[in-house]
């Protein structure tokens, strides 16, 4: 095994046995939602940088896969909305992560009278050989795992939950990301890697990964600021930002002309006439907000209209629009 995946293991060997707070701390609101009491622990060991719960995408009784457990904080907020036997399956490498994980969810029983423990099913299982079967699940998401790994193993951490979601199934991801191109050092540096410090790619290189094994939509869901590395601490001559995202990405057939990536354009039509047609199945309503894709949005600004606004990203977008 590569030695950066044995380095990551003993950081999580260790943050399993002594909750480090702080190791991913984030500006991520937890849920709060009525009747639902996360554990002291449980909160101690949130090593996400954001959230991959979204109760959009659970709709219809989702079979969700967790990959990379941590202290259990995101699947009990999973269970909240799924509440049945084995609806979801939790994955890690890490052993002693796996039993931090069962002794925090015997706690979440005792504080939450609707919550069983069997709701949550966990197995010991690696991302990137993932032991299910193909087309299996509804919802994976990943938090703040996948940044850690290098291209080869991200790229076939990604075709693995492509490969074990169902058709138009989702996959959610909460990672940092760095417009800062890393200094070769700390990107080698091992420990660094494993604290989601420096395996950082900037945004679209990110979300290149995603599209190229194959997901056809992609939501950017939230983009906030995450740590910065400065130079009196780390081994770089400037100050590198670091923010946090929130994906999600979507097993819809690849369109011809290239994946649709929302970051949460919007294009508004002011002209005369009652509605703008692109006629390539946009329509736009007079004063009407239209959310659209990148692609979308860098088509309708060639066609030089002088009367389509169109929106900056937002990355704050979830659903609706025009693909
Ligand atoms: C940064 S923590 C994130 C934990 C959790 N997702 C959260 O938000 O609190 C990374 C998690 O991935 C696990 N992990 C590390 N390498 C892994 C691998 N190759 N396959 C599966 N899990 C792994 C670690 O044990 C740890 O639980």
């Amino acid at each position: 095994m590569d030695n950066y995946l044995d380095i990551t293991q003993d950081v999580y060997r260790q943050a399993a046995l002594t909750p480090e707070l702080g190791l991913c701390c984030t500006t991520t609101p937890v849920w709060q939602l009525p009747g639902l009491v996360i554990p002291k622990r449980m909160l101690e060991m949130n090593y996400g940088c954001g959230s991959t719960v979204h109760p959009r995408d659970l709709v219809n009784n989702p079979r969700i896969l967790y990959v990379g457990v941590g202290g259990d904080m995101e699947l009990l907020q999973f269970a909240y909305f799924s509440r049945q036997p084995a609806g979801i399956l939790g994955i890690d490498v890490v052993d002693e992560m796996l039993q931090a994980s069962r002794d925090n969810m015997q706690q979440a029983e005792e504080l939450n009278s609707w919550f069983q423990s069997d709701f949550v099913q966990l197995i010991k299982g690696d991302a990137l050989h993932l032991p299910m079967s193909d087309s299996s699940v509804d919802v994976a998401a990943q938090n703040c795992l996948f940044n850690i790994f290098k291209a080869d193993d991200l790229r076939q951490a990604l075709q693995e939950m492509y490969r074990v979601l169902k058709p138009h199934g989702r996959l959610v991801l909460s990672d940092p990301v760095c417009e800062t191109t890393m200094p070769d050092s700390l990107q080698q540096d091992e420990k660094l890697r494993a604290l989601c410090l420096s395996g950082a790619l900037p945004l679209q290189e990110y979300l290149n990964v995603i599209t190229s094994v194959g997901f056809g939509t992609v939501e950017v869901r939230a983009k906030r600021p995450y740590r910065i590395l400065a130079p009196q601490h780390y081994a770089t001559p400037e100050i590198i930002y670091i923010e946090s995202v929130e994906v999600c990405a979507i097993k819809d057939p690849m369109p011809p002309d290239g994946p649709c990536i929302f970051t949460g354009k919007t294009a508004i039509y002011y002209g005369s006439a009652e509605f703008f047609d692109d006629k390539k199945g946009h329509v736009l309503y007079q004063n009407q907000p239209l959310a659209v894709c990148d692609k979308t949005a860098a088509a309708l600004a060639h066609l030089n209209q002088n009367d389509i606004y169109i929106s900056g990203s937002t990355y704050f977008y979830d659903g609706g629009g025009c693909c």
